[in-house]
């Protein structure tokens, strides 16, 4: 199971990653980051004694954005850390969103067969999801995610400041996942998730509701690492979000991807209350806090068919049948569960309706 460790304030940072850096004292450390987090992010971690620990010729900076999670990007991370001298028994730092966290974790998993990785997510939708579960990879000949590896991080270090520079938008986008896994788990850290503020990170409250989301996570990967059965719960909301998301790419007006998870949920939830029960009174308090907090995607029935047939491209499927994780109850997870077009269509007319389109 992956160890998730918190640094409360920026001070405790460079402190906690000296102790982890302690069991590599024999080899070196190396730390990956992109242009954005090399100037934000870095100076919080490089003091206080880490940076004797990390020399400067250690650093291996990318361009910020996911077209950069690229072969080319990896053949030059794999090229530093040999030309370095990174051994088996060195470690790489991830400092970065979701784009550092997949690279690099795959980078350090293929290193001379497999090297330590520590990832720090700075993003909130990176650490409460890209960061753990092993997940690790790069795009490929136009694929999201085309080549990877399942690889677990050695640890995922918490550190709520470096959220506090993000924008609304931003902070949002990873808020959709925490609702997701609200939905996951239980009624007590559903309501949590949904009463959070998440308008000052710092509070210990918060870091505190950050840190229950994580674990959900964790416990269902636990159980299913490589997403044989329980861990396609993650992806509640996704099956539609991700349709969302890609058709609004191709309107040249990209959602964040967290939106079109929050959007998605609507829609699955929705599909959760009419084939299994899902209790209508939760139903109605997430999609009315979905609608507050994301607003709404405005598209019409004439585009149902190019959103279908991206549903119908979800790597989840099983034959030609259009398969979601659904919910009986909070915690009462249904994967593999198959939905006929109809049944999809009637759901984003409800998502119209209720939106007031
Ligand atoms: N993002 C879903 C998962 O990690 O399985």
């Amino acid at each position: 199971m992956e160890n998730l460790t918190q640094a409360r304030h920026a001070e405790e940072l460079p402190t906690r990653l000296r102790e982890i850096c302690r069991h590599y004292d024999q080899d070196q450390i190396f730390l990956l980051c992109d242009s954005n987090t090399h100037r934000h992010c870095l100076p919080l971690l490089r003091q206080g004694g880490m940076e004797a620990v990390l020399p400067e010729e250690h650093i291996i900076c990318l361009e910020a954005g996911d077209k950069h999670k690229s072969i080319d990007s990896l053949t030059f991370i794999w090229q530093v850390l040999s030309q370095k001298g990174a051994t088996r028994h060195s470690l790489l730092l991830n400092l970065g969103g979701g784009m550092i966290t997949d690279i690099g974790g795959f980078a350090a998993s293929t290193f001379k067969r497999g090297m330590d990785f520590v990832n720090l997510p700075t993003t909130l939708l990176a650490c409460v999801d890209a960061a753990q579960g092993g997940k690790t990879g790069i795009n490929f000949n136009g694929l999201k995610n085309e080549i990877g590896v399942f690889s677990p991080a050695k640890e995922i270090v918490v550190c709520p400041f470096f959220f506090q520079s993000l924008d609304r938008q931003n902070l949002a986008s990873g808020y959709a996942e925490m609702l997701k896994h609200g939905l996951l788990s239980d009624q007590e850290h559903w309501l949590e998730v949904l009463r959070l503020d998440l308008s000052d990170c710092c509070r210990p409250e918060f870091g505190s509701i950050l840190l229950r989301s994580m674990q959900v996570k964790t416990a269902i990967v636990a159980q299913d690492p490589t997403e044989k059965g329980l861990r396609k719960s993650l992806n509640l909301g996704h099956t539609v979000g991700h349709a969302f998301e890609s058709w609004t790419h191709e309107q040249s007006q990209p959602v964040l991807h967290g939106y079109a998870v929050a959007w998605g949920l609507v829609c699955e939830l929705y599909l959760s209350m009419r084939l299994l029960g899902f209790p209508k009174d939760i139903f109605q308090q997430t999609i009315y806090q979905i609608k507050d907090v994301f607003g709404a995607l405005p598209f019409s029935c004439k585009d149902y068919p190019a959103l279908t047939e991206k549903m119908h491209h979800d790597k989840k499927n099983a034959g030609h049948n259009i398969q979601f994780a659904l919910l009986s109850d909070i915690g009462q997870i249904h994967i593999d569960q198959v939905v006929e077009e109809k049944l999809i269509e009637e759901s984003l007319d409800f998502y119209l309706d209720f939106m007031g389109y």
